[in-house]
This record gives structure tokens, sequence and C-alpha cells, in this order.
């Protein structure tokens, strides 16, 4: 095992899915990051390439998210391993589409094969969030979970490490997914949130995100589309994405359950009913960029139900 060349691949997720700041989050199928392994010459850990990115990321071990995490995991195992590592980048950098968080994943879990599997996939939670506390300045979960988990997962960060709560979902939910041409770093979206949240507030979005995931657990459609509210982070980010109320409005009336911010955005997403619905729906967002002549990307994605995996 040790001599050959590992990959692992990652998928991109949904940070927040509306209902759930920084606890809720859910993965798609594509698209995704890469991260291989192969034994390097001397000691350490080399990030020797990488891909699709434009020239963007940093390639010091210190500076890049799969460094971090696979230095994570060789400190606690008290090891000094050579490693040569390529990154290959299927997500588009600053999307809200947890492109930090696929590679944090990738690199643990391709990490994990190449030192033959140490820690669990569970176990491997912990390192890939030292990417998250890289990349945004917080060790979020709500997308290396379910980028590493795979489904619709829920975090309840009180301990360390925290705890990893799978929902059931309906098998016919799906995603679409429109990332128009602009950047927002999620450090500078966390930067507008506000400090405080009035009681009001509080009340309202517990009792959206209870309401939220008991309906994917009752398979409740209705219900899942009633809930899909933020009363937190969108009225305070809605500003950074280019025609949000629009992109918004036709989703919903293509038939979307619900519609909002991807993670910290610039990503819309829509959960939808069905293949065809998701369909519908990104084509009715991608619109109203392809009217604003703002380029865009759209996607549509049935929920991953297996999260990372060994290529
Ligand atoms: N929960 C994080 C945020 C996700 O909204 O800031 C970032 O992708």
């Amino acid at each position: 095992m040790k001599n050959n060349k590992i990959s692992a691949y990652a998928p991109a997720s949904i940070g927040n899915v509306s209902v759930g700041f920084d606890c809720l989050g859910l993965a798609l199928t594509q698209p995704g990051d890469t991260v291989s392994i192969e034994n390097g010459t001397r000691p350490g850990i080399h990030l020797v390439r990488i891909e699709g990115d434009l020239g963007r990321l940093p390639k010091k071990t210190e500076e890049n998210v799969v460094g971090v995490v696979i230095r994570s995991m060789l400190e606690r195992l008290g090891r000094y391993d050579a490693m040569a590592v390529t990154l290959t980048k299927g997500l588009p950098l600053k999307s809200g589409l947890g492109s930090s968080a696929a590679s944090s994943v990738a690199a643990a879990v391709a990490a994990n094969a190449f030192l033959g599997e140490p820690f669990t996939k569970e176990e491997l939670l912990p390192f890939a969030m030292e990417g998250e506390r890289l990349a945004c300045g917080a060790a979020h979960a709500d997308n290396v979970a379910p980028a590493l988990l795979g489904g619709i997962t829920l975090i309840r960060p009180m301990s360390d490490p925290p705890d990893i709560i799978r929902i059931p979902f309906p098998k016919d939910l799906w995603c679409a997914v429109v990332h128009p041409d602009a950047a927002v770093a999620t450090r500078d979206a966390r930067a507008v949130l506000p400090e405080l949240v009035p009681r009001d507030t509080a009340i309202r979005q517990s009792a959206y995100l209870a309401a939220f995931v008991t309906g994917l657990q009752q398979h409740d459609t209705d219900l899942i589309s009633r809930s899909m509210v933020d009363l937190i982070a969108e009225p305070a980010r809605k500003h950074l994405i280019p025609h949000f109320d629009e992109v918004r409005e036709a989703a919903l009336r293509a038939g979307a359950l619900g519609c909002g911010i991807s993670g910290s955005g610039p990503t819309l997403f829509a959960l939808c009913k069905g293949k065809r619905s998701a369909n519908r729906t990104a084509k009715a967002m991608g619109k109203v960029y392809n009217v604003h002549q703002l380029a865009c990307e759209t996607y549509i994605s049935g929920i991953n139900a297996e999260g990372a995996v060994l290529l």
C-alpha cells in the first residue's frame, strides 16, 4: 500500500442549508477535489503540484489546507513520512461550495490510506476541520462533515470532537445549484454577520431548524419547504450576491421547495423534489444571470450519501 500512489476524491457541499447556520450541511455528487499522495524523496509533506486553481493557491505546506491537514495527522501519530502530494481542484475557489473543505477532506482520506488507515473515517473530521480553520478563520464543520461522511449532517459543536448526526432524508431530494462568476471569501462573509441575534430571531430560527430536520426524517416535503428560512446569515449577506432576490424568486417559481445561499456564497442552491424539478429550477436560476449578462455555472445533484472516497 505504502509504495503506491493513493488518491481520494471529496465532493462539494452546501453549508448551512439556509436553516442551520454553521451546523447543517449536505454533500453533492459533483464537482469535487482530488488529492493524490506518493512516496516523497525526503521526509515531510511536499505539495508538488496543484492543478485547476489557475495558480491562485499557495504551495507552502503551512499555507495550504492540504498541507495543514496532513501535518496535523502526522503530528498526532508522531510520524515523519516523506510525501509528494498533488491537489487537483474541481471546485471553484471562494464559491460557497465548500472548496477548502473538499481539499481538506480529500487530503485527510488520502493521507489516512497512505499511512495504513490509522484512523476511522469519522476520526478524520478534526484533522479536516484544521483546514477550515486555516481557510476561513473558524474550524466549522458544516462543510467538512458532509464532504467526509456524505448525506445531510447536523453538527453539535459543543464537544471535542463535535457530535455529527446523520439525518435521514427523502431519496428524491435533489439540489439545483448556480454559481455566478463572482467570488466571496468566507472570512469576508463572516465579517458582515451580526454579533448578536435578537431573542425572537433565535427562537424562530430554532423552530425552523427543528421543523426542517423533522421534515427530512418524515419525508414531509411541505414541511421542508415551509422551514427553509434563514433569519441570521441571509439578511446580512445577500447584498454580497449578485441578483440574489431575483434568482431565488425564479427558483421558487420553477417549483423549488426552497432556495438560499450555499455556505457563504456567492453560489445559490435550491432544494427540489426530484431530478426533473431540479433541472427546471437550475435552468430558471441560470436564466436570470444570462439576462443580466453575468456568466454562471449550473449544476444539479442528488444528495451524495457516500461522501469522500478512495479512487
Ligand atoms: N457556515 C459557514 C458560513 C460555511 O456560512 O460562514 C462557509 O462555507
